[in-house]
């Protein structure tokens, strides 16, 4: 007993050893590659690629992939590289999934590998710029690969490189993205069993990480309500039902759903109404009002109470008036919370914070934009974390924020990237290979 007590004690503190012995491994490694990440990037970045259309694009990476010996599938969800690596020890799959596109913004940094690259989109002519710093998530990732292969003989699982085309949104009328790539099985064969990504930020400073547990980016839904009345003269409101006078109480009402609906102490909502139209001319009521909105929340309850209050709302608001209201949601755009593991969360914790140094891992308050990494955690457990992108001592309030032509990255950063997801993936497979 006493024997078996020091064995288990010795394999322990050695397990402890291995660790840390890996992640200097994994640090020298990935610092060795940096000039080579920021050549890919910036080659990325001078070559934007707009959603769906990412061909130059994958097509680097599937090839550099393949010079690594790994296991390649391309065409999926349109442009999508999978990339699969068996390590030499049998173990769980784990998925690290990158976003490859580009958005229509017109770069305006001046830099030697700025995008001068005009596209077309929804049929305009745009310039395309990555504008959100996918260029340094594929960069990254590819940094990953190379170093995650070089260690192939002592991985303890599978690793699956999810090179994934627009995150952003497809052109109208086309299929894409995350869901997309859920729909065409990138999740199995081999069964993924958990999933790590990041997202890097202009307004976080070099060497930082950010996490939040739980739901950590919106679910969104949007909206169309349509308030049908009866037109009329505007000088004879009387012989109306006027769709407008409607459509303004439907939006103060709508107010109410954030302040007295849903638990703020909990988690935050937002029902935004941007698009409102109706009539031709000044004097004419019309019989139509059409309005469009988002609506963002942190769990499906609130999903399904948000949503409910808006139907409930315009429809007997309507009817009060004596017009009806047409309310479509989701309407066109849905995406579920992205929600971070809570106790896979807590596991990994301790990784990221031997990597980035603990005070450099920081809560952060929920993220009212989103994320389609929500469809892969929908299916299996993940978590979703932001990289510091901006100069260190720079001023997050001013820093040019993603989507903007004057969107800026630190390059220094991208290492701590290469290193969180490497050692998320190899403390995961230890902790979970036999
Ligand atoms: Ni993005």
């Amino acid at each position: 007993m006493k024997k078996l007590l020091l064995a288990t004690f010795s394999f322990l503190s050695l397990s402890a050893f291995a660790q840390t012995a890996l992640k200097t491994t994994v640090s020298k490694k990935a610092d060795a590659i940096e000039k080579q990440i920021i050549a890919w990037r910036r080659d990325f970045h001078e070559h934007p690629e707009l959603g769906n259309r990412e061909v130059r694009t994958s097509g680097i990476i599937a090839a550099y992939l393949k010079s690594l010996g790994i296991e390649v599938k391309t065409g999926v969800a349109t442009t999508g590289v999978i990339g699969v690596l068996k390590g030499g020890k049998p173990g769980p799959v784990v998925a690290l999934r990158a976003d490859m596109d580009g958005l229509p913004v017109t770069e305006r940094v001046d830099l030697p590998f700025a995008s001068k690259v005009k596209t077309t989109y929804n049929g305009q002519e745009v310039g395309a710029m990555h504008a959100c710093g996918h260029d340094s998530h594929m960069a990254i990732l590819m940094g990953v690969a190379e170093v995650l292969s070089s260690m192939k003989a002592d991985l303890r699982g599978t690793v699956k490189f999810i090179f994934q085309p627009a995150e952003e949104g497809v052109p109208l009328g086309e299929k894409g993205g995350a869901e997309q790539m859920v729909k065409e099985g990138v999740l199995e064969n081999p069964k993924v069993d958990v999933i790590f990504g990041l997202h890097i930020n202009s307004q976080i400073e070099v060497g930082k990480i950010t996490y939040r547990p739980a739901g950590t980016m919106a679910g969104v839904s949007d909206m169309q309500i349509t308030v049908k009345g009866r037109s009329a003269h505007g000088a004879y409101p009387w012989s109306s039902i006027d769709p407008i006078v409607v459509s303004a109480q439907i939006i103060t009402s709508l107010q109410s759903i954030v302040s007295r609906n849903v638990n703020i102490t909990e988690n935050p909502a937002v029902v935004t109404v941007g698009i409102i139209q109706g009539g031709t001319r000044f004097n004419i009521i019309p019989e139509t009002v059409k309005m469009q909105g988002t609506l963002r929340y942190f769990t499906e309850n609130d999903e399904k109470l948000v949503i409910e209050n808006v139907k409930r709302i315009a429809t007997k608001t309507a009817e009060a008036y004596g017009a009806t209201a047409e309310v479509i949601a989701p309407f066109s755009n849905h995406y579920p919370v992205t929600y971070n593991d809570v106790v896979l969360t807590a596991k990994m914790l301790p990784t990221l914070e031997a990597t980035a140094g603990k005070e450099n891992v920081i809560l952060r308050p929920p993220v009212t934009g989103a994320e389609d990494f929500s469809f892969y955690q929908q299916k299996v457990p993940g978590i979703f974390f932001f990289l510091g992108g901006m100069p260190k001592g720079g001023n997050p309030l001013t820093a040019p924020s993603h989507h903007t032509p004057d969107f800026v990255l630190d390059e220094s950063g991208f290492t701590l990237g290469v290193k969180a997801l490497c050692n998320l993936t190899l403390d995961y497979m230890n902790a979970k290979g036999k």
